[in-house]
């Protein structure tokens, strides 16, 4: 399932995960290989795979591990001992709803085969942990298709963090909607936000961009006001971690910021995010829980203090952006446009008829 890009962000080998360490990047390419699901537990805590879509794929391969490991022959047993696994993977990260939407999803298909055999059961499960990357990958070329037509020839497009294929099974979300706008032959360019505290745009985004050949510039998150005033972006899209069901958006920590200054120029600001990344159970953004990492990560780069010691830092990862601020959101199913409270009511509404 290797992309043309030439890395996986992560795969299943011979009842290993897989994955490439991003927290290496862009110096190294190395891949970590798991074989115990509290490593790759591990691996999302610390941020060696990373964004929500490709945290779903690593928490259903955590599970397959986890069920693969259950030494129980007793199928009463073995359901038990999968869920306490599950609530070990589901409290890896708090923000990304992929991690438990994914879990729900593994432990949905345990319920209905507990007639089955306890190899096949585990079985069932390594198959569907694949599933869910596969579709994931089908997932993200199907909305970067709906979204790209927002991209114009000549356009320079703003993008936050990275929401490309690193952060998902592959091909990504917003980065999926710009590169496939520049597969359509559109010349377009990239402004990467280098996104402090852990640069994912700076050490990832351009990593990528560069990969594929498309013209980029990485800037300073602070420098996004000044180019906007100068009228030198026409775009912004940005991936979500978790959706609320009135469309507030819950992104990287800066998100909003851009969204806010994207508004005051009249420039669009969009997000696109696959269905799994919605959560209807919640009414509004103020619900999502909101990551709250070590403060070392602000007082330190790559482990050099760049603060006096001591110095007691704020280092939340997420920010939520009010439905009012975006312009559509891009989803495998087409662009939802405002009123998004409405509007996503209505897709709820087919989604559950279909
Ligand atoms: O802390 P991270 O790197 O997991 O945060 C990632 C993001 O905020 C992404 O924008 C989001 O998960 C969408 S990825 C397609």
């Amino acid at each position: 399932m290797t992309e043309i890009t030439g890395y996986d962000t992560i795969r299943w080998e011979h009842d290993k995960v897989v994955l490439l360490d991003q927290r290496r990047l862009p110096e190294k390419e190395l891949y970590l290989t798991c074989d115990d699901y509290r490593q790759v537990v591990e691996a999302i805590q610390t941020l060696a795979i990373r964004g929500a879509p490709a945290i779903g794929v690593a928490a259903a391969m955590a599970a397959a591990l986890g069920a693969l490991q259950s030494p129980t022959r007793q199928v009463q047993e073995f359901q038990r001992h999968f869920q306490d696994i599950c609530q070990v993977i589901a409290g890896a990260r708090p923000t990304a709803v992929n991690l438990t939407w994914a879990l729900k999803r593994m432990q949905a298909l345990v319920a209905a085969h507990l007639d089955q055999g306890i190899d096949e059961l585990k079985q069932l499960l390594v198959t569907e942990a694949q599933n869910i990357l596969r579709e994931d990958i089908a997932i993200n070329r199907q909305l970067a298709a709906a979204g790209q037509g927002l991209i114009q020839e000549g356009d320079t497009v703003l993008t936050h963090c990275n929401a490309g294929g690193l952060a998902t099974g592959g091909y990504g979300t917003a980065l999926g909607v710009i590169r496939a706008a520049w597969e359509k032959g559109k010349k377009i360019q990239v402004i990467a936000d280098e996104t402090r505290p852990i640069l994912q745009g700076a050490r990832l985004t351009t990593w990528e961009l560069m990969k594929l050949g498309i013209p980029h510039t990485l800037i300073t998150d602070n420098s996004a006001a000044c180019l906007m005033a100068q009228g030198k972006i026409q775009l912004a899209v940005v991936g979500a971690d978790r959706i609320a069901a009135n469309g507030d958006v819950a992104n990287k920590i800066g998100t909003y910021g851009v969204a806010v200054l994207a508004q005051y120029h009249k420039i669009p600001f969009y997000v696109a995010a696959p269905l799994s990344t919605f959560d209807f159970s919640l009414s509004e953004g103020r619900q999502i829980p909101i990551e709250e990492r070590d403060g070392r990560e602000v007082t330190q780069i790559q482990g050099l203090p760049i603060a006096p010691d001591g110095c007691r830092a704020l280092n939340l990862a997420f920010d939520v952006t009010p439905h009012g601020l975006i312009a559509g959101i891009i989803t495998e199913r087409g662009v939802i446009l405002p009123p998004l409270p409405k509007n996503l009511e209505d897709l709820r509404t087919n989604m559950e008829e279909s």
